[in-house]
């Protein structure tokens, strides 16, 4: 949600705020825009409705040298995406800009005040109402622009991360964080913000996370300085984050979500590497060897996630469930923060978020934490919010993932849950051991199947992808670990394609969504085998009595479904444990495929952004 991102140094800020802001377009894309104070002085607002593409245009032919400057990408909350309400917004005066990311809830009350004090405001945006009490606030108060921007957090209510600069002071940006991400890249004699490291990667690999409730005062040639709103000096930690370029870029492949859907194989290997004995297959991980006690005394285990990671953590309740014995309730984060859920001590909750800065999962690990349970994260980006206010966690391993359909973020978080669900019940010395291990044996060998998977499957569904790009309905189907891969791929192809699909448990069909199936709908039924393997099938047979075209995905021997099926699609007979990431590759495929054809942009589908930092 809006991507934030700031350059104070020695070379010429635009390019460094662009090549950000690309980097940043996948928190927001509706329009963008930099502030950047000019060496004699003057501030300069660029910005427009649209892409960074777009705003690059923009300025091309203009005078835009600078060595200080702000820029951001939008993903709009409070007004239409439009040139006025594209950021940064200037102060009344035009001598403070600002960039925002969130939402400011007493923006109406403020708004209202500031009116009544002569202010009038150009845009419909929270964010115009926050520059505007900064100057209101300096000039009243007479004070420096650090006073006054802690004045201002105290009266601002809601979650944001913001950037100012002052045309008057052109050697100092104020930074702030509060429950949305901000991080500030330390180079030589230079320094960048940004609202997630891997936009200024190929600039500087050592960070400050600013955690909630802190202001970065960041001076040209002066060590970053951190406070509080009440002006007490914070620690300021730098840490360094490894990560290559090459991870950032496209590497020829038409799109993000393509290139994502191919990593698959290496990127599952990544997520297992180090985690499973291969002398002895025990799975270890060290937040749960280290937590041991927790684990061992856990009456219930709570899952909270979002969108993807919320399928993800539904099969995550599988395997917790059958080879822990430990009972799991999985909920939407946004649901259980305002539930007022009982929460124990002895209850374990685990939030599963690629991003690690969802702020619904993120309010739901503070009110779990603050209920005294233990919180485990479940988070693929390495020092995000969720991975630090976490008392311990497993990362994912994927690397950075920028389609924002995700793909092997959720793979991998299966992965993890799974090696999760092992290892609990490893410590744990449960009868499960030898089924535990022979999973992870054949964990091992998956990587290479998903290869051979991609491989295989690829021109079979680009075939199909053809046959149903102008198909608008989809159910998928599936049952137990099946059921959520089925809402996954069901959300994949609705996401990307705009085709409305839903996912459903194949037993509840004939409960409502039958009355749906005519030989205009499509029905993507997973039938692999498992101990609901004739049921499904009897399922397919109802489907196939009232005409409707079935898609199944079997595995590679199947004889049954794929008789009952109009297209087949063949997957490895891996175990049931498995079974969803394998099952999950073609049916990205068909998602990808179908909105390629549609001609859909991709990677920037509209609508929806990949990191949701507001409610
Ligand atoms: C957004 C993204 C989804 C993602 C969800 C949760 O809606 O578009 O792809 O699954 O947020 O994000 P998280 O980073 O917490 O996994």
């Amino acid at each position: 949600m809006c991507g934030i991102v700031g350059y104070l140094g020695n070379r010429d800020a635009v390019p460094v705020l662009l090549s950000g802001l690309r980097r940043l377009e996948y928190r927001g894309y509706d329009s963008a825009g930099m502030a950047v104070i000019r060496g004699n002085g003057d501030l300069n607002v660029h910005k427009c409705k649209g892409r960074v593409a777009d705003l690059e245009k923009h300025i091309e032919g203009k005078d835009t040298a600078a060595t200080i400057g702000i820029a951001h990408t939008r993903w709009a909350t409070h007004g239409e995406p439009n040139d006025c309400n594209a950021h940064p917004h200037l102060s009344q005066s035009g001598r403070i800009a600002l960039v925002h990311n969130g939402i400011i809830e007493n923006y109406r009350i403020l708004k209202e005040a500031l009116t009544e004090q002569g202010y009038t405001f150009r845009s419909t945006t929270d964010s115009e109402v926050f520059v505007n009490l900064i100057e209101y606030i300096q000039e009243a108060n007479n004070c420096s622009l650090l006073e006054a921007v802690q004045q201002a957090t105290k009266q601002v209510v809601g979650a944001y991360a913001i950037a100012v600069v002052d045309r008057d002071n052109p050697d100092q940006l104020i930074a702030v964080r509060q429950s949305s991400p901000l991080v500030i890249g330390i180079g030589e004699g230079e320094y960048f913000i940004s609202s997630d490291a891997a936009s200024v990667i190929e600039y500087t690999n050592d960070f400050v996370y600013l955690n909630d409730g802190e202001i970065a005062l960041i001076s040209r040639n002066v060590p970053v300085r951190v406070t509080t709103a009440e002006n007490e000096s914070c620690r300021v930690d730098i840490s360094t984050l490894q990560l290559s370029i090459s991870e950032l870029e496209k590497g020829g492949y038409e799109h993000f979500m393509l290139k994502e859907i191919f990593e698959q194989p290496h990127t599952l290997q990544d997520c297992i590497r180090g985690r499973i004995d291969k002398q002895t297959y025990a799975t270890v991980l060290s937040g749960v060897r280290d937590n041991k006690e927790h684990f061992l005394n856990a009456r219930r285990i709570i899952i909270v996630a979002c969108g993807t990671s919320w399928h993800a953590a539904l099969i995550g309740k599988h395997f917790i469930e059958s080879l822990c014995r430990i009972p799991v309730e999985v909920d939407y984060a946004s649901e259980f923060r305002y539930r007022k859920p009982v929460i124990q001590s002895d209850d374990i909750v685990i939030a599963v978020s690629q991003s690690g800065e969802t702020a619904d999962t993120l309010a739901a690990v503070n009110l779990a934490r603050k209920s005294g349970a233990f919180v485990y994260g479940v988070c693929n980006v390495v020092g995000s919010s969720i991975a630090r206010a976490t008392d311990s966690g497993t990362y994912i391993h994927v690397g950075p993932e920028i389609g924002v359909a995700s793909t092997k973020a959720f793979t991998g978080q299966v992965t993890v849950l799974l090696l999760l669900a092992m290892a609990i019940s490893h410590e744990k010395g449960i009868a499960q051991e030898d089924r535990c291990k022979a999973i992870a044996k054949e964990m091992l060998t998956l990587p290479q199947k998903l290869e051979s998977t991609l491989e295989r499957v690829t021109t079979e569904v680009q075939s199909l992808a053809k046959i149903f790009t102008y198909a608008h309905n989809f159910i998928y189907m599936g049952r137990g670990v099946n059921y959520p891969t089925a809402l996954e791929g069901a959300l994949k192809l609705k996401e990307i394609s705009y085709i409305h699909a839903e996912g459903y448990p194949a037993a509840e069909m004939k409960h409502g969504p039958i009355a749906l199936v005519d030989a205009e709908m499509p029905c993507v039924v997973i039938a692999t085998p498992d101990a609901t393997y004739d049921k499904t099938v009897s399922n397919m047979e109802e489907i196939k009595a009232r005409g409707g075209k079935i898609v199944a995905v079997v595995a590679e021997e199947d004889t049954i479904a794929s008789e009952i099926a109009d297209y087949v699609i063949r997957v490895p007979a891996v175990s049931e444990y498995l079974m969803p990431i394998v099952v999950s590759i073609p049916l990205q495929l068909l998602a990808y495929h179908i909105a390629v054809n549609k001609g859909r942009d991709v990677d920037k589908p509209r609508n929806l952004a990949k990191s949701v930092t507001v409610e």
